[in-house]
C-alpha cells in the first residue's frame, strides 16, 4: 500500500452528519457479507491538482506513453466474442488492438497492425477464419501464426517461421478481458488482486450483457468518470433522487489499485430533514408526487420491504440465487473503481462504466455503460453496443439510469470550458466525500507524475 495512503479512523474521522452506511447495515434483515463490512477510509492529503491533467495535449501525450501503454485495461467481455474466429476491435489513445477467439477457443491479443507496411488488420468487429491484410494480403491465422505472403519469393528477408504477429499480454477475470499493451508488463493477478477478492461473492462472469451503450463527450475523459467517483453533486445536479439515496453519508473505500463509494437506498439524503416513505419510494421507482405507491406493514423497515420487494422480482430470472443477497446488496450503489478506468458494480446491480480518451483528442472522451443480468439456462447472447448520436440522450436506451447519466453529461463540456478558463491552479477535492476522485489522481501521479 502506497504510503501517501493514511488509514483513518472510521469512529474519529470527520462525517457528514446522519446515519452511518454502517448502522444502516446493522438493520439488515440477512446477515450482512463481510465485504461490506469493510470500511478503508484513507487520508491522502488536501493537495491540489493540475488543471492542465484535464486541458494539455503534451499531459494527455505522457499519460499515453506512461499509463495508456503500459496499464491493464479492460477491452470486451468474453461473451463478445464466443465462437473462433471472432474478434473484437479496442482502441485507446491513437492506438488500436484485436482480440481473437482462436480455432482452440484460446484467447488472444495483437495489435492491429500488419507486419508488412502497417495496414490496420481489421477495421471492424466480427468473424473472420483468418486475419489477412486488405492492403497486400499478407495473411495470418487466428493464434497468430503467419498463413500465407503473396509473392513470397520476392521477401527473402522474412523467416516464415518467426513472422508471427506480436501477442499482447491478455487475463480474464470474471468474464471481462484485460490487455496490457507493455509486453514485460507486471502479472495481472497482482494488479486486480484487491477487487478480485471483493468480487468474489458476486461472481460478474456468471451474468451476461444485457445492454452496451457508447457515446463520445465533449470533455476529458477524466471529467466524465470523476463525475460517477462520488456522490457529493447529487444535491446539486440530481436533486430528484436526494429522497431515496443517502448521498453525502456514502461510504468510500479506498485500496491500492481499487477503490470504492457506497450509496445506501432506500434511506433518504441527510441534506433533507423529512422524507415520508410514500415520497421516498416514489423518487425510487421515479414516480409522479402523487402517484399510488405499495403500503409498508406497520413496524416493517422500509429498506427491508423494498429489497423483499426487489429479491422477488430477481427470483423470476436468478431463482434461489436471489436469496443469497442482503438487503444492502439489493438496495445499495456499490461503486467499485479499478484504476484507471473500469467501474463494475458489486452485488446485483450489474452496471459497468467505463471512460477512455477519444482517440488522441485529450477534449473528447468515450462513456460506456455496460448492463449485466443473471439468467437461467443458455446464455442469451450478448448485446451489441449501440453508439449514441450527439444528440441522442442516455434515457433513450437506460431508461430511469439514463435520466441521471444525462443530467451528469450536462455537466461535462462546462467543466470542460470552465477548466479551459479558469485561473485558479488546480482543482480542489474534499478530503472525505471526494476521495475516489482524489485517489484516481493520486494514482496518476503515480503513473504519470506531476
Ligand atoms: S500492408 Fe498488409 S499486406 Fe501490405
Ligand atoms: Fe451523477
Amino acid at each position: 500500500m502506497s504510503e501517501a495512503y493514511k488509514p483513518l479512523d472510521p469512529e474519529t474521522m470527520p462525517r457528514s452528519p446522519g446515519i452511518t452506511y454502517q448502522e444502516l447495515l446493522d438493520a439488515d434483515s440477512r446477515p450482512v457479507p463481510d465485504v461490506l463490512r469493510l470500511q478503508s477510509p484513507k487520508d491522502m492529503g488536501l493537495q491540489r491538482y493540475s488543471v492542465k491533467r484535464y486541458t494539455s495535449a503534451a499531459w494527455h501525450e505522457l499519460e499515453v506513453e506512461r499509463l495508456w501503454k503500459k496499464v491493464w485495461q479492460f477491452t470486451c467481455r468474453e461473451e463478445d466474442i464466443p465462437e473462433p474466429g471472432d474478434h473484437y476491435r479496442y482502441d485507446i489513445a491513437g492506438m488500436s488492438f484485436l482480440v481473437v477467439r482462436t480455432e482452440t477457443g484460446a484467447l488472444k491479443a495483437y495489435p492491429n497492425a500488419c507486419l508488412h507496411r502497417g495496414r490496420m488488420l481489421k477495421e471492424f468487429d466480427g468473424n473472420a477464419a483468418e486475419l489477412r491484410c486488405p492492403f497486400h494480403g499478407f495473411c495470418w491465422k487466428l493464434d497468430g501464426q503467419l498463413k500465407d505472403i503473396p509473392a513470397d519469393w520476392d521477401f527473402p528477408q522474412i523467416n516464415q517461421s518467426e513472422f508471427s504477429l506480436p501477442e499482447i499480454p491478455l487475463a480474464v477475470w470474471a468474464g471481462f478481458i484485460f490487455i496490457n499493451p507493455d509486453q514485460n508488463c507486471d502479472p495481472f493477478d497482482d494488479f486486480i488482486k484487491d477487487l478480485a477478492e471483493q468480487f468474489e461473492r458476486w461472481n460478474l462472469g456468471g451474468l451476461y450483457k444485457q445492454a452496451h451503450a457508447a457515446k463520445v463527450m465533449p470533455c476529458n475523459w477524466k471529467i466524465a468518470q470523476e463525475a460517477f467517483c462520488e456522490a457529493f453533486h447529487v444535491n446539486a445536479t440530481h436533486p430528484q433522487i436526494m429522497r431515496s439515496i443517502g448521498d453525502v453519508n456514502s461510504q468510500v473505500d479506498v485500496w491500492e489499485n481499487c477503490a470504492r463509494v457506497i450509496t445506501a437506498g432506500g434511506t433518504h439524503s441527510p441534506l433533507l430533514t423529512e422524507v415520508s416513505d410514500p415520497d421516498l419510494i416514489r423518487a425510487m421507482m421515479d414516480l409522479d408526487h402523487d402517484a399510488e405507491v405499495p403500503e409498508i406493514p406497520q413496524g416493517v423497515n422500509l429498506r427491508t420491504f423494498l429489497a423483499d420487494r426487489s429479491r422477488e422480482n430477481l427470483k423470476a430470472i436468478a431463482g434461489d440465487r436471489a436469496e443469497i443477497y442482503c438487503d444492502a446488496e439489493l438496495m445499495d450503489s456499490l461503486d467499485y473503481t479499478l484504476f484507471p478506468n473500469f467501474h463494475p458494480w458489486g452485488a446485483f446491480n450489474g452496471i459497468v462504466y467505463r471512460f477512455r480518451p477519444n482517440g488522441n483528442d485529450h477534449r473528447s472522451a468515450i462513456m460506456e455503460c455496460i448492463m449485466l443480468a443473471p439468467f437461467e439456462g443458455e446464455r442469451p447472447p450478448a448485446a451489441k453496443v449501440h453508439w449514441l448520436e450527439e444528440d441522442e440522450t442516455w434515457s433513450s436506451v437506460l431508461g430511469f439510469l439514463g435520466k441521471v447519466f444525462d443530467q451528469d453529461s450536462f455537466n461535462m463540456p462546462k467543466v470542460q470550458q470552465g477548466l479551459e478558463s479558469t485561473y485558479m491552479d488546480g482543482i480542489v477535492l474534499s478530503g472525505y466525500q471526494e476521495s475516489k476522485v482524489r485517489w484516481l489522481h493520486h494514482k496518476l501521479t503515480e503513473w504519470v507524475g506531476e
